[in-house]
């Protein structure tokens, strides 16, 4: 279990071994190599900042099942792996106990252990499951769902009381969200004393003294709460206590003594909105933290404030800058703070100097998430199109990035992988609007293809210059022989707010414009693609986007629409999160001078027009966009005698999260999508 050593790496910028020239590697990525890929976790630096641990995710196929271990990478790319790979098994949760020792866990057990040792030691059994679990001297701090102001235990014995009928019962409509139904167990923030490496005493709920504490939102992570590093201070955000509404989203930043010592204390206060992702300077006497000023909106700018835990007193810092930040990260010597920024299709890292706000990009292109301080340095994760994510060390002084990490290296070694192209023309409103192209292996200029154009949820969302593992990655379908195209309409995040904004009440329109004259222009442009074997495939958004296409062209052979949706009105009346639609369509569907919003790009109204063969997919416990909007328009095309095709999930939600569901989903996707375009794919489906 230990000692299994890679060979080192250390390689110049972003993995070029992986995107070598399509001759060479005539592979296809296929789907059942695609989903066998290594995924990486969150990078966890030692103290002394020369090993950075972190977890491997893999998916057996031939097993049914996936395994998660824990590496230590040095500065120099050399791995060791630390915990054992088995299947259906994850050594989860990896942090530092100190520069010689780590922790996990494993099965909700905490296990410690020195790197040289070979067993590890039991540090701490919960009686119900924890999560987002880190260590300060002498203390432990994590996550767990109780009962309200119930401890562990109790929260134990009250769950395994047998009731003999089913039912829930609500008298609010914050009944569900996102696929689960409300019950009274709710993630609170708890920490325990260690002594000797062992628990001793119970468990403090940090959070017992909140007010009437509600959020049926809360989700921790460790990205949601932090703790400083002296142990003395957690921060977290949550909704506000007079705030609990399914239509409002005022979510304060609290900070609290770990120790439970005193009551929570709301830093945000006077604030209204979502504040997000507070962060600890290195002393411990700043938090800084990411705010939406306007309520019930969660896609408005992301604005960086500061707050003093000494004075109480709040800052605002670069609230002229026209981008929003992700994450916060603050320097050594707390002059700046290095935030993850979305900006025109990639995440850059910025630097951000607090005191007067001027900042500067640290990368410029690919996806960089994840940002932990290695000394005076960083490190982070980074992909691209055509590289998956690897960690990166970043330094400060002169820019330069190394890949620490090249875990897909071998598997993708004779594999096409295409890089991103990216294009811009004239879209509504007469902006310029921008979009990214994948080509198919053996491209060859005088041959014509086929053209895959994958439409991105949010809608507030966007494609990014990125290597994902969802149902949207380019290259997936470039390997099947489709052109993939992504195109960022009007309400594409990274542009800048106003283009965000915009397509507030104009759902199919600015970005069903959008979307055609970009195909258009790319048909100008090109004459390798196919205008008559062109398909559209969506999720969320992109499927409500779908289905509008189904219902004003008929340009495409077929469609391919996930979690979509067909009524506007009937969303409203279903979903969880009301400020959504309330925000997007300008109120409620009740109020007449509202309705005409919910009826304009409605694709229902215009269900007379649908024509176009669709694949609808739809996960049962998907409460954000519900079955029905699936079951609606496929009734109806095969009502009308259409080809049409249902594929059901009765175990996802608004994702599709088991990689075997994954696998069917790729498989009957490109099975639609190639039978209707009469295209061979280059390699055989199960
Ligand atoms: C595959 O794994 C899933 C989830 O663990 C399980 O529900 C399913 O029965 C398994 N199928 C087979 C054929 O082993
Ligand atoms: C480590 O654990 C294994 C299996 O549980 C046991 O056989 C072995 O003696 C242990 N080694 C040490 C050094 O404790
Ligand atoms: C939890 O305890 C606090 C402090 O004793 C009290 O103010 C609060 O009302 C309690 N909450 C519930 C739901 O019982
Ligand atoms: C947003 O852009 C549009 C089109 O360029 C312009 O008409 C509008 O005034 C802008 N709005 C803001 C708030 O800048
Ligand atoms: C039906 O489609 C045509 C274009 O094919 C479009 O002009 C018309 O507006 C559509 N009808 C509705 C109700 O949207
Ligand atoms: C696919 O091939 C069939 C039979 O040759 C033909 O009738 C049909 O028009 C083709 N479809 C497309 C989209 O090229």
């Amino acid at each position: 279990m230990h000692g299994y050593l890679c060979i080192g790496i250390y390689l110049l910028q972003a993995l070029t071994c992986v995107s070598a020239s399509p001759s060479r590697n005539s592979q296809p990525l296929d789907i059942r190599l695609f989903h066998s890929l290594n995924r990486i976790g969150l990078p966890v630096v030692s103290p002394d900042a020369t090993k950075v641990l972190f977890t491997q995710a893999r998916y057996i196929h031939d097993d049914n099942n996936s395994e998660t271990f824990i590496n230590v990478v040095d500065l120099a790319g050399e791995i060791e792996q630390l915990t054992p790979a088995k299947g259906g098994e994850t050594y989860g949760n990896p942090l530092w106990f100190d520069k010689e020792t780590i922790g996990f866990l494993h099965k909700n057990k905490l296990y410690r252990r020195g790197l040289d040792e070979a067993n590890a030691t039991t540090v701490y059994s919960p009686v119900i499951d924890i999560s987002s679990v880190s260590y300060r001297p002498g203390r432990l701090v994590f996550v767990a769902s109780v009962y309200p102001n119930a401890t562990l235990v109790q929260t134990k014995d009250l769950a395994a009381v047998k009731k003999r009928d089913s039912a829930l019962i609500y008298d609010n409509i914050w009944v569900r969200h996102w696929d689960e139904w409300m019950s009274l167990r709710k993630p609170t923030l708890f920490s325990v004393k260690l002594e000797d490496w062992k628990v001793v005493g119970k468990e403090t709920n940090l959070l017992q003294n909140l007010p009437a504490f509600h959020d049926p939102l809360l989700r921790w992570s460790l990205d949601e709460h932090t703790v400083d590093r002296q142990g003395r201070n957690a921060a977290f955000t949550v909704r506000t206590p007079e705030d609990g509404q399914s239509w409002t989203t005022n979510v304060g930043v609290y900070t609290v003594p770990v120790d439970g010592a005193d009551k929570p204390r709301l830093l945000s206060s006077g604030i209204e909105g979502i504040s997000s992702a507070p962060a600890f300077s290195a002393d411990g006497r700043w938090l800084a933290w990411l705010q939406i000023k306007e309520s019930a909106y969660e896609s408005g700018q992301k604005r960086i404030y500061v707050g003093d835990l000494v004075s109480g007193k709040v800052a605002a810092v670069a609230h002229d800058w026209d981008r929003s930040p992700q994450s916060l990260v603050w320097s050594q010597d707390g002059i700046s703070l290095y935030a993850v920024v979305a900006d025109s299709g990639n995440n850059n890292v910025y630097v951000v100097d607090v005191e007067s706000g001027r900042r500067k990009p640290l990368t410029d292109t690919g996806s960089a998430s994840a940002v932990r301080l290695l000394g005076k340095d960083l490190v982070l994760l980074q992909s691209n199109t055509d590289s998956p994510v690897d960690i990166h060390r970043l330094d400060i002084s002169t820019g330069e990035r190394h890949a620490l990490t090249a875990v897909n290296q071998k598997a993708l070694k004779n594999v096409y992988i295409g890089s991103a192209e990216d294009f811009s023309f004239t879209g509504a409103r007469g902006d310029q609007v921008h979009g990214w192209l994948v080509k198919p292996p053996s491209f060859d200029p005088s041959k014509q293809y086929p053209l895959a154009c994958l439409i991105h949820g949010g809608p507030q969302q966007c494609n990014t210059h990125s290597f994902g593992h969802s149902q949207w990655n380019p290259n997936v379908y470039a390997s099947a022989g489709f052109i993939a195209v992504q195109i960022n309409f009007h309400g594409s995040s990274s542009y800048g707010q106003n283009f965000t904004d915009s397509i507030q009440q104009q759902w199919g329109g600015y970005p069903y414009e959008d979307l055609m004259k970009g195909l258009d222009y790319l048909l100008s442009e090109h004459g390798f693609i196919d205008g008559n074997r062109m398909v559209a495939l969506g999720a969320s958004y992109g499927g409500y986007m779908v289905n509008w296409i189904n219902a004003q062209t008929t340009r495409f052979r077929a469609l391919v629409s996930h979690d979509g949706m067909f009524s506007v009105p009937s969303f409203w009346y279903s979903t969880e999160e009301l400020w959504f639609p309330e925000h997007d369509f300008g109120g409620v569907p009740f109020d007449p001078n509202v309705r005409p919003h919910y009826e304009l790009f409605n694709p229902e109204r215009c269900a007379a027009n649908f024509s176009t063969p669709t694949l609808f997919i739809h996960g049962a416990n998907d409460f954000r966009l519900t079955a029905d909007q699936s079951l609606a328009p496929f009734t109806l095309l095969r009502r009308k005698g259409i080809p049409a095709r249902l594929m059901f999930f009765p175990d996802e939600n608004h994702w599709t999260s088991r990689t075997a569901n994954s696998v069917r989903w790729y498989t009957e996707v490109l099975r639609w999508i190639s039978a209707f375009t009469n295209t061979t794919l280059p390699y055989a489906l199960d």
